[in-house]
């Protein structure tokens, strides 16, 4: 499908660019597009108080679900290309009203968001598209989830079937927490998006992120990463958002890439058009690297967070076009991505209590950071009225830097996150530990 437009001044431009979200994702989306020198402004709605740090930036007060005041701003700062990074408001159609208003948008419709807002759906795509994945029962009901568990001889993990802001997967240790978290959920402890749960055989192996940037039918990847979702170090704790995460994953060698494509990207991107899905924006691939092969844990329809931050700095400045290409829908599928020879990590700081309670308000301190090859990407953080950075989130800042190998990457995060201070300041040190070949002898 071409883009229909009868305003062709948006087209072949990219000078302003508009981006949707708050995260340490948007202002590292944010980080790598102003590096094109066609790039004259980028726009944050709502940003956070790290945005306007970077070059370029300017973050913009309006509430997107006022949608004519959206689109009048929008016409009003000449914006020629929206980025939407959130979930959010991918499931709520948000790129589908501004393609409708005209505008080249990075990011899927609501139809290609299922992907990520409802799983059952995704299951049920992937069955079709024969895309290796674990092995599932759709559930209505807390008595049939009773059934299932009980008669199952294999563990089984449990998820609601909506988002869930990343608390909506159970991995229980024995049939008891199963039946408590199934009975959770339907119980109502995540309203609506606990009306329907999957329970999946539970699967082992590493995990990694690929992203695709999508234009509806062609491709290209970018690099692959490995996040850590655990809070604690050894990977032990509760499930996070992230708390770091590095990239390209060694693990992930160029045959195995090419199986991965073979059997999950390619298949993915033809079952989206098989059912008339026009996927503008990146599909992220959520993969376990079981024995028998690589299998789709999750998708998303957006950028992973923290693997965003690790990736962009390896970006050139032809990204920008990458996404305009997306939006557009004319990739030729042969755009090099010019990445740099260095490797990049990122580590995460949050806010004691994170990824449960924790007090925001506190003030930062950042003293002496590298200005080569190191970048402090916003989270979560405000302003006070006198200019002073705070703590505004359970995950704050991402410290990311790029080097020849993964030792001396993790060495210069964590001798800047030296330099890092606020109230109750939490990170693993062992961020990277499987590509760190030092890691074993400093700890
Ligand atoms: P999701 O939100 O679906 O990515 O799940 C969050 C995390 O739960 C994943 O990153 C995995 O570590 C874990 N997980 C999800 N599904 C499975 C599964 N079927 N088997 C084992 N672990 C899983
Ligand atoms: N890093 C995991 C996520 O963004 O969902």
């Amino acid at each position: 499908m071409s883009i229909n437009s009868t305003s062709s001044k948006r087209f072949n431009r990219v000078e302003n660019i508009l981006i949707i979200g708050n995260g340490g994702r948007e202002n590292s989306l944010a980080w790598a597009i102003q590096k094109n020198e066609l790039v004259k402004k980028v726009f944050l709605i709502p940003g956070n108080a790290g945005s306007e740090r970077i070059n370029k930036c300017e973050r913009i007060k309006i509430d997107i679900n006022n949608k004519n005041k959206l689109v009048e701003k929008l016409e009003f700062l000449n914006v020629d290309l929206v980025v939407i990074g959130p979930e959010i408001p991918l499931a709520n159609g948000l790129a589908d009203y501004l393609r409708k208003k005209d505008f080249k948008v990075f990011g899927p419709g609501k139809d290609g968001a299922k992907l990520e807002y409802s799983k059952s759906w995704a299951k049920e795509f992937m069955q079709k598209a024969n895309i290796p994945t674990a092995n599932f029962w759709k559930v209505n009901s807390l008595e049939e989830a009773k059934k299932i568990i009980h008669s199952s001889s294999m563990p089984l993990v449990v998820k609601v079937d909506g988002l869930a802001s990343g608390k909506g997967v159970f991995i229980p240790d024995s049939k008891d927490e199963c039946l408590k978290a199934a009975e959770s959920i339907f119980n109502g402890k995540f309203g609506k998006s606990g009306n329907l749960v999957v329970l999946e055989e539970k699967i082992y192996g590493p995990e990694v992120s690929v992203f695709a940037l999508c234009d509806g039918k062609k491709y290209i990847l970018l690099p692959t990463a490995q996040d850590h979702k655990r809070l604690k170090e050894k990977d032990k704790g509760p499930n996070t958002g992230g708390m770091g995460a590095y990239s390209p994953a060694p693990l992930i060698t160029k045959e195995y890439l090419n199986r991965i494509v073979q059997e999950i990207v390619e298949p993915t991107i033809n079952q989206l058009n098989s059912q008339n899905i026009d996927y503008k924006g990146v599909i992220y691939f959520g993969l376990m690297i079981t024995n028998s092969g690589p299998k789709v844990i999750e998708y998303n329809c957006r950028f992973g967070d923290p693997e965003c931050q690790t990736i962009m700095p390896l970006m050139d400045q032809n990204f920008v076009f990458l996404l305009e290409k997306c939006s557009m829908g004319n990739l030729t599928g042969d755009e090099k991505i010019d990445t740099s020879d260095k490797l990049s990590g990122c580590v995460i700081a949050t806010s004691k209590g994170y990824p449960y309670e924790y007090k925001t308000g506190l003030p930062i301190k950042i003293g002496n950071i590298d200005s080569n090859d190191c970048q402090i990407f916003d989270s979560g953080t405000s302003l006070s009225e006198n200019g002073e950075l705070l703590t505004d989130g359970g995950r704050v800042l991402s410290i990311v830097c790029q080097d020849d190998d993964f030792d001396k990457v993790f060495d210069k995060a964590y001798k800047n996150l030296k330099e890092i201070n606020f109230n109750g300041i939490y990170f693993r040190n062992d961020i990277g530990h499987q590509v760190r070949k030092n890691f074993s002898k400093n700890n």
